[in-house]
């Protein structure tokens, strides 16, 4: 079996910063003035996590969390888990879940459902990329930076055995 290398650019450096720098304005706007959380899943949301917290001129806090999900290669399913929780208490604050990409929505539902039990005044999500003909569950996605057909896709945070995540760009994956 080839080895699965990263191969044509998706979306380019140039396009992620450009649309970074309207999502954060978006969304400073949005929640002007209101107590917000950024909640990053930790690994693949770091750069995106990095990048959008700097184009929001807003006061806000950021914290992190992990899930695991039992599914093979390249595909997640249903049973998420979450590995490694926030330290910061997020009832009655704003909470704005930021992931790499939604796919089936196993993801942002279950991490969606776990935070909202804890009394915040409000859940959103955001994500990069947005794999709309890949959903199996209904996951309430607020804002979103491109949506992609269905590829596998590296870089910007985005990892193929948890290489590749370094990109500063997405790209698709080939020999894969
Ligand atoms: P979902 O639970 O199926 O929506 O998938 C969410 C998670 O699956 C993401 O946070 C990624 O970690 C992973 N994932 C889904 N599609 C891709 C992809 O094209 N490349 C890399 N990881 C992906
Ligand atoms: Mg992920």
């Amino acid at each position: 079996m080839p080895a699965a290398r990263p191969g044509a650019v998706l979306v380019s450096e140039k396009e992620i910063a450009a649309r970074v720098a309207e999502l954060g304005r978006t969304i400073a706007r949005d929640y002007a003035s209101a107590d917000l959380v950024l909640v990053g899943v930790l690994q693949g949301a770091i750069p995106f996590v990095a990048d959008l917290m700097r184009a929001m001129a807003l006061d806000l806090t950021i914290d992190f969390l992990r899930t695991s999900s039992y599914g093979s290669g390249t595909t997640s399913s249903g049973a998420v888990q979450l590995v490694t929780d926030l330290s910061v208490d997020i009832a009655d604050r704003h909470v704005l879940i930021v992931d790499d990409i939604v796919d089936t929505g196993h993801t942002l539902a279950a991490l969606i459902r776990t935070l909202a039990a804890r009394g915040p005044r409000s859940v959103r999500t955001c994500v990069l990329l947005d794999k709309t003909g890949r959903r199996e569950t209904p996951a309430t996605v607020d804002y979103v930076g491109f949506t992609i057909p269905n590829v596998f896709v590296v870089g910007y945070g985005l990892d193929y055995n948890g290489l590749y995540r370094n990109l500063p760009y997405v790209a698709t994956l080939d020999g894969i």
